[in-house]
């Protein structure tokens, strides 16, 4: 386990019947954030959490939690997202034409804010608002299902975001989202990705948690072990 990357289950994929024990068990692996995917039926073809999902699990933990806006009007919902007991919310750059606006609202709810972008969507249409962001989402599958394959085309942009931080001074964190799995966290990590998003990646069918969680947790000290090399050969 390491601090240098945060680990963030998407309840997505638990069991929702039991969620409470879902979050017990997952404070137990290690998770730092625990991840909401809001769906709409609009802006991606699911429907999924609304914000009651979150204030229902608000008071059985002190994990914090990172809602994964991908609705219409996400600005008209930022406040009960905040109401609900969100630590963190992020918004797509696609279908927010007010993003500034929408992400200075988050920061002053006193919540973490973020700007995601889609496989589709270049680094470039959220250069602009980066020293405005807490932390960037990189979507490395299409939203709206769990389930889905890795793209590797998430990666590139990993490494232009961690670029830009470094050349423009900024500290928001990377977070990737989408396919995470033994294979593609190492790569994820070794680009620079902060923040890990996994549902099928932990949420295994007949495999005990802490078994998934284990190895994933091992793939990631695999990817910064290889971010670690990277630096060194750079000196
Ligand atoms: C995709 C969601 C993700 C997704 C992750 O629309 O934003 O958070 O549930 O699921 P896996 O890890 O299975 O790709
Ligand atoms: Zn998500």
């Amino acid at each position: 386990m390491t601090e240098r990357v945060i680990l963030a289950p998407s309840m997505i994929a638990a069991d929702w019947w039991r969620a409470e024990q879902s979050v017990r068990d997952l404070e137990g692996i290690g998770a730092g954030w625990l991840h909401f995917d809001a769906m709409d039926g609009h802006f991606v073809p699911n429907l999924t959490l609304g914000p009651m999902f979150l204030e229902a699990l608000r008071p059985h933990t002190t994990l914090h939690f990172d809602a994964h806006l991908m609705i219409e009007d996400a600005g008209a919902r930022v406040d009960d997202f905040l109401r609900a007991g969100a630590n963190s919310i992020s918004v797509h750059v696609e279908n927010n034409p007010h993003l500034h606006r929408v992400l200075a609202r988050i920061r002053e709810g006193g919540a973490l804010c973020g700007a995601v972008i889609n496989p589709g969507t270049p680094v470039s249409s959220l250069e602009a608002v980066l020293d405005s962001v807490d932390y960037v989402l990189v979507m490395s599958v299409n939203p709206g299902f769990s389930g889905q394959k890795f793209l590797p085309l998430s990666l590139p942009k990993v490494r232009e975001l961690k670029r830009l931080r470094e050349e423009k001074r900024l500290d928001f964190r990377i977070q990737i989202d989408g396919g995470m799995s033994v294979e593609s966290a190492p790569e994820a990590v070794a680009a620079g990705a902060d923040i890990l998003v996994s549902a099928s990646g932990l949420f295994v069918k007949n495999q005990p948690l802490e078994q998934s969680a284990r190895a994933l947790w091992e793939a990631i000290g695999r990817g910064l072990q290889e971010r670690d090399r990277g630096r060194a050969d750079l000196v």
